[in-house]
Parts: C-alpha cells; structure tokens; sequence
C-alpha cells in the first residue's frame, strides 16, 4: 500500500504506524492534526477494528474528530477525559532540546492544551522537520479577530526588540479570506527566519493583547519518532 505513496509520505507514515503500535488497550489518548497525525488515526481504527483495541480520544481539531469517528474510535472531549496517557502529533519543526513549531495546520491551540494535560508527548514526524535552530518554519500565532491588525504592529514592533532574524507577521489566508480557527480566530504567521532564545519569545509573544497562544511548544514534547522512507523509525 505504501508503494504508491511519496517519500515523504512513506516516511510519515512510518513514524504514525510506530507511535500507534506504542498504544495500549485503556488508554486515554490526545489525537493531533495533520497528515502525519492523520495516518496515525487511521492505524489505531485499524487497530480497533481488528485487535479490539480499546481506546478514548480527545482530537485536537474538528478534522481529527471526524476522522477518528470514522474509523471507529470513541472520541470525546478533553472535560470528559480530565487527562490523558498519551498525546500523538505532527510538528513543523523540532530541535534538539525537542522544542517545536506547531500549528502549520492551524490547530496549534487545542494541540497545546491537549499535549499539556497528557502525561507524555510522542511526535511523529519525517527528518526534514529536524533543526538546529527552530524559525525556518514561520511561527504560527493565533489572535482574536476583533482588532487582529493592532496585536500585528505590537507584535512587528516587540520582534524587532529580539533575538530573531525576520519581523515580519502576515495574516493566514484561506483563498481570498482569513483562515478561520476552529476557535473562531485568525493566525498570525511570524517570518523569523532564526529564534535566538524561543523560551523568552514564546513569553512575551502571549503577553501583546489579543494573543490567544503561539506554536512554541517548549517542554512539552517527550519523544520524537523519526521515520524514513524506507520504513526505519529513529528515536530521540
Ligand atoms: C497542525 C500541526 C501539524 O502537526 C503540523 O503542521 C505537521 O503537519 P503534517 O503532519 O501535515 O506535516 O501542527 O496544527
């Protein structure tokens, strides 16, 4: 079945059919958002049909849900879980200190408040997303909508007054209109080119009014399962 798939997707794959073979029957676990995640959801319906799989799910996003439904899994909300063993997600970018860059889906919000109430983070993703530096990727940073471009100046004005490269934020667009979260709110995409110190950024940028959370993800992530085309999965 993979035959058909690109490289990158092979190896996606690879590292969602990993993590998903990490999960046991009574597990409470967090499901992310993506195509990386996306694959890992299909392999754990897989698993519920055919092995008799037990699990409950709380999706990061109304996609995830609707895939998880899809494929069998019991899925409800993170107030009905209370906390959850496990969270499995994508990322954008990770370092070595295992810091990310989420939210190139746009879902970074209820990812970040999933992950932090689970008792691990495992990311799955292929080894492009592997940095020394996180800020190649541009920063995702969601906003309320009312007054969204003043929170964009303050920010322009703050990132000029830190350790990264670029300074630049733009509005995620959808087609001719603003990309709408599953919050109701926008994304700003920070051009940073380079994060000197992503803790203090991370810090300040959801001190500017109007920030709901940005894509940072710092001490969060425990493990990051790398796959490769060729179906091998690396581990750090
Ligand atoms: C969504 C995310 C995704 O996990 C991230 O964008 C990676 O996506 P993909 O697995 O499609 O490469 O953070 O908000």
């Amino acid at each position: 079945m993979t035959d058909q798939l690109s490289p990158v997707d092979r190896a996606k794959y690879a590292a969602a059919v990993c993590a998903a073979d990490m999960v046991e029957s009574g597990m409470r676990l967090g499901l992310g958002t993506g195509s990386t995640a996306a694959w890992m959801v299909r392999r754990l319906g897989h698993r519920v049909q055919e092995e008799g799989l037990r699990i409950t799910g709380v999706p990061t996003s109304s996609r995830t849900a609707e895939l998880a439904r899809q494929v069998g899994i019991d899925v409800v909300s993170l107030d009905e879980a209370r906390w959850l063993d496990m969270t499995i997600d994508g990322a954008d970018e990770f370092d070595p200190e295992l810091a990310l860059i989420k939210g190139g889906g746009g879902a970074l919000l209820q990812e970040k408040i999933v992950a932090t109430a689970s008792d691990q983070m495992v990311v799955i993703t292929d080894a492009a997303k592997e940095v020394q530096h996180l800020g190649a990727f541009p920063l995702p940073v969601e906003v309320i909508p009312f007054g969204w471009q003043a929170s964009k100046a303050l920010i322009e004005e703050i990132l000029g007054t830190l350790d990264v490269m670029g300074t630049t934020a733009s509005l995620r667009m959808e087609g001719d209109r603003p990309f709408i979260t599953d919050e109701g709110n926008h994304i700003l995409d920070l051009g940073l080119g380079r994060i000197g110190n992503a803790r203090q950024l991370s810090l300040v940028l959801n001190q500017v009014p109007g920030v709901v959370e940005n894509g940072l993800f710092i001490d969060i992530c425990d493990i990051v399962l790398i796959g490769h085309a060729d179906g091998r999965v690396e581990r750090r």
